[in-house]
């Protein structure tokens, strides 16, 4: 076991030109988050936190600044190495869920082992038993429209864990859910983390940071105390 965090983040800097201004979306962030912690992002409306989740999945790159995941520097892959990190490493779960509707739970979980070129019989055995791990063996043949929401958000937790991945991030995961849905995938989400995994959530629900092992509070693209974020919420 090496002692070096599962995630290293310095002098993290993300900027978006846009005619004639820069948004800095995040200015110069640093962060150590150890393997198989549960971590929730909070901060308000514009603050990084989306920003922050797409570079640690490496669905984009940072302007400036290390990152660095698992061992491996993001900052300095290129774009196959991108997509292979994507795929071995990350489970990403987002607020609107991007189910396919024309496709059963089970075909949706299933899909993404297509391109991987896992085959028929064992795309259908492991994506029911995905489905079972996220308590909707019972549901594997509805379709999204025929699901509640916290069920559909369950079957994209169960398509993100595909290829087993290491890191799971989500971005307000129960954003669009009522309590009790909300609540299931929470529940999900924590089973996730003591089984071992790496989660990182973005969300507004202080009931998840009865998860949290860690707790990030960003303010205009950088890292506040939670007595500074505190204060900034209630001006
Ligand atoms: N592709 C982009 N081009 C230009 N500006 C962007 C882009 N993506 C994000 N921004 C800006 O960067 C800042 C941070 O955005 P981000 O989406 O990370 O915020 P957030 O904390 O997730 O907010 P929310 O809670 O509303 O989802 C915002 O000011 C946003 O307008
Ligand atoms: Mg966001």
């Amino acid at each position: 076991m090496s002692d070096s965090p599962f995630i290293r983040i310095h002098n993290l800097k993300k900027h978006f030109e846009m005619g004639g201004t820069t948004v800095r979306a995040l200015d110069g962030v640093d962060i150590d988050i150890p393997a198989g912690s549960f971590t929730v992002v909070m901060g308000p409306s514009g603050s990084g936190k989306s920003t922050l989740l797409y570079l640690l999945g490496g669905l984009d790159r940072p302007s400036e600044g290390e990152i660095e995941v698992n061992g491996q520097r993001l900052d300095a892959m290129d774009e196959n190495q991108l997509a292979l990190f994507r795929r071995k490493t990350v489970g990403f779960i987002f607020q609107s869920f991007n189910l396919i509707q024309s496709m059963t739970a089970q075909q949706n979980v299933a899909f993404p082992m297509q391109f991987a070129g896992v085959p028929g019989k064992q795309r259908e055995s492991r994506s029911l038993e995905l489905l079972e791990r996220v308590g909707l063996a019972d549901r594997s043949q509805h379709k999204p429209n025929e699901l509640s929401g916290g069920q559909q958000q369950r079957v994209a937790i169960a398509r993100s864990l595909v290829n087993e991945p290491a890191l799971i991030l989500a971005d307000e995961p129960t954003g669009n859910l009522d309590t009790t849905s909300g609540g299931s995938v929470m529940q999900v989400l924590s089973e996730l983390h003591q089984a071992g995994r790496t989660v990182l959530v973005v969300t507004h629900d202080p009931r998840m940071t009865h998860f949290a092992s860690h707790k990030i509070f960003l303010l205009d693209g950088q890292i506040v105390s939670e007595a500074e974020y505190r204060s900034a919420s209630l001006e």
